[in-house]
Formats: C-alpha cells, sequence, structure tokens
C-alpha cells in the first residue's frame, strides 16, 4: 500500500485511473471502516482509503483534539485488506491557506437533527468531501448507513454538483450486542459501554412500535426519549423521519405508505452516541 500525503503525488499515483473506489475516514478504524473497504473493493479498482481529522467539521467545544488517532494500527488494516493507496494529509497539505470557499448544504436538510445539535457539522463535512473527491477523482465513494444524514447530504452534493462520483452505502456494522461500531466508543466506561446497547434497542422499540399500526409518531418519540432519560442517558433527539428527505411524515405519507428511518443522538456519561434504522 503507498501512504501519500500530498495531493500532486496523489494526481500522480491515480493518473489514467478510471474505476477508482475512494472510502473517506478519520482513521481509528474498525469492522464498520473495514466492511467499507470491502465494499468497495466489490465496486471498483484500485480501492483509495483516506484518514484525515477533518478541524471544520469540529464544533469549539467538540473532541478534535482527543479524537483518536492510531495511524500505525490503521496502516495495518488497510494493507490487509488490500487498499492501494491511503491518502494520509497534514493539515498543511489539505488546507495550505484557509478554507475560505464552503459548501454550504440546504437548511432543511444540514441545520436538523445532527445539523441542529452541531452548527457548522455538515458544512465542514461537504467541504473536506468535495475537497478530497476533487483530490482522489473517484468514480465511486463509499459511506455508511452509521452516519445516515452525512450519507443523504453527500448524495445530494454529488447529484446538484453533478459529480462523476457515484455514491454507495454501505449498512452500518454492529457489535454482537448490537451496539453499532464507532471510533467515540473508546471513550465509553466499562460500565457505560454495558449500557450503550440500550440505544439500539430503544431504536428497535420505536420501530416495532411503528410497523404495529401506531400513527402517534410524536408520542414514540418522547416515551423512547423518557425511557433513555430515565437510564442516565441525556438525549438529543429520538426522530422517526420520512428515508427519501429526513423530515417528517405527515398522516399522509403514512397512510401512504413513506419510507421511514428512526434516528436517534443521545450522550452516556461525556460521550456523544448516534445510531438509526431503517424501519
Ligand atoms: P468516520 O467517522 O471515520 O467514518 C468514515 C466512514 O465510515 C463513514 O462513511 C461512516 O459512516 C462509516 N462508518 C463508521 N462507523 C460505521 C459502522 N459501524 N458501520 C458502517 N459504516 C461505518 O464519517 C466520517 O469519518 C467523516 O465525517 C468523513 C466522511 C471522513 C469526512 O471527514
Amino acid at each position: 500500500m503507498k501512504i501519500i500525503s500530498s495531493i500532486e503525488e496523489l494526481r500522480d499515483q491515480l493518473r489514467g485511473q478510471l474505476r477508482t473506489a475512494f472510502v473517506p475516514t478519520m482513521g481509528n478504524l474498525h469492522e464498520g471502516h473495514l466492511s467499507l473497504m470491502r465494499l468497495a473493493r466489490r465496486h471498483g479498482d484500485p480501492v483509495v482509503a483516506s484518514i484525515f481529522v477533518n478541524r471544520l467539521q469540529f464544533g469549539p467545544n467538540e473532541d478534535f483534539d482527543k479524537y483518536p488517532r492510531t495511524f500505525q494500527a490503521d496502516v495495518e488494516k488497510l494493507e490487509k485488506e488490500g487498499v492501494y493507496v491511503l491518502f494520509a494529509p497534514t493539515e498543511k497539505d489539505l488546507y495550505p491557506e484557509p478554507q475560505a470557499y464552503r459548501v454550504q448544504p440546504p437548511n432543511d436538510l444540514g441545520d436538523i437533527l445532527e445539523g441542529e445539535f452541531r452548527p457548522g457539522f455538515f458544512n465542514g463535512v461537504s467541504t473536506v468531501v468535495l475537497k478530497l473527491f476533487s483530490c482522489v477523482q473517484p468514480r465511486v465513494a463509499v459511506f455508511g448507513k452509521k452516519d445516515y444524514q452525512q450519507l443523504m447530504i453527500i448524495r445530494n452534493m454529488a447529484k446538484q454538483f453533478a459529480l462523476p462520483t457515484e455514491i454507495v452505502a454501505a449498512e452500518t456494522w454492529r457489535a454482537e450486542d448490537g451496539l453499532a461500531l464507532s471510533s467515540r466508543n473508546g471513550y465509553l466506561s466499562e460500565a457505560e459501554r454495558a449500557e450503550a446497547p440500550i440505544l439500539y434497542q430503544t431504536l428497535q422499540q420505536v420501530a416495532e412500535q411503528v410497523r404495529s399500526g401506531r400513527q402517534d409518531m410524536k408520542a414514540i418519540e418522547q416515551q423512547a426519549m423518557d425511557s433513555l432519560s430515565a437510564r442516565q442517558w441525556q438525549p438529543d433527539y429520538v426522530s422517526i423521519r420520512k428515508r427519501v428527505n429526513l423530515q417528517a411524515p405527515t398522516a399522509e405519507d403514512l397512510d401512504n405508505k413513506a419510507e421511514l428511518v428512526v434516528l436517534t443522538a443521545a450522550k452516556l456519561g461525556g460521550t456523544r452516541l448516534i445510531d438509526n434504522l431503517e424501519i
């Protein structure tokens, strides 16, 4: 595997490649990330991964400084997956001057759910992803459903800017007890780790309620929030949305059997976890 940090070298290395499949990450790789590499390999060749902890997408009081950086271990994992190039730019390589031009997602997608609780987050994500796409020029890029809203925003960005990159979605990879794998799980204490699967169980309960025909979405959401709060969680939201645009379903949407997804974000101790489940 070639490890490249400069944009120019990356371009040289990938010149003439028409079927590149790309997986952007922030490192601290786990099985979830590696499942994306495997999916990428089915969609193209060569597979290019990136590791870059993107300052633009972290709020002033978020965990940019303490975000886990495990470069050597990551390199070994990617080598085993047959990744051809790892693009690992420094901040100077990717942002040699302040990134003044930004991609601003539309408010109705970028300022809801995660965007409401993490202002500027999707601006930072979209901006770095567009820039990484411009560096790698992939035919396909793979994103996880774990970050459902991010996947949708990147998809819409690619469509609206007519990017020549197809966005492929990967299923969420979970631990045996249901907890979605995440780099931030490493922040959990042993007791918190034992509690953490409750988040997914809560989503499953919501999904069951909806499938059983209940139409009072707000009440179901509130019940789920209350049951999390009763167990020491601090939920930001539990929201049942339409998959197509992440807006709340109307009664008519429910009658028309609109496809739904339930999304959640909640803090357990000092760690903020997100998860979602298609209903
Ligand atoms: P990161 O959190 O490192 O995630 C990189 C990719 O792995 C994303 O597409 C994410 O959805 C996917 N992923 C994470 N956990 C997963 C799991 N348990 N199952 C399946 N896929 C999973 O998301 C980012 O980095 C950044 O925002 C990035 C897109 C790289 C831009 O900086």
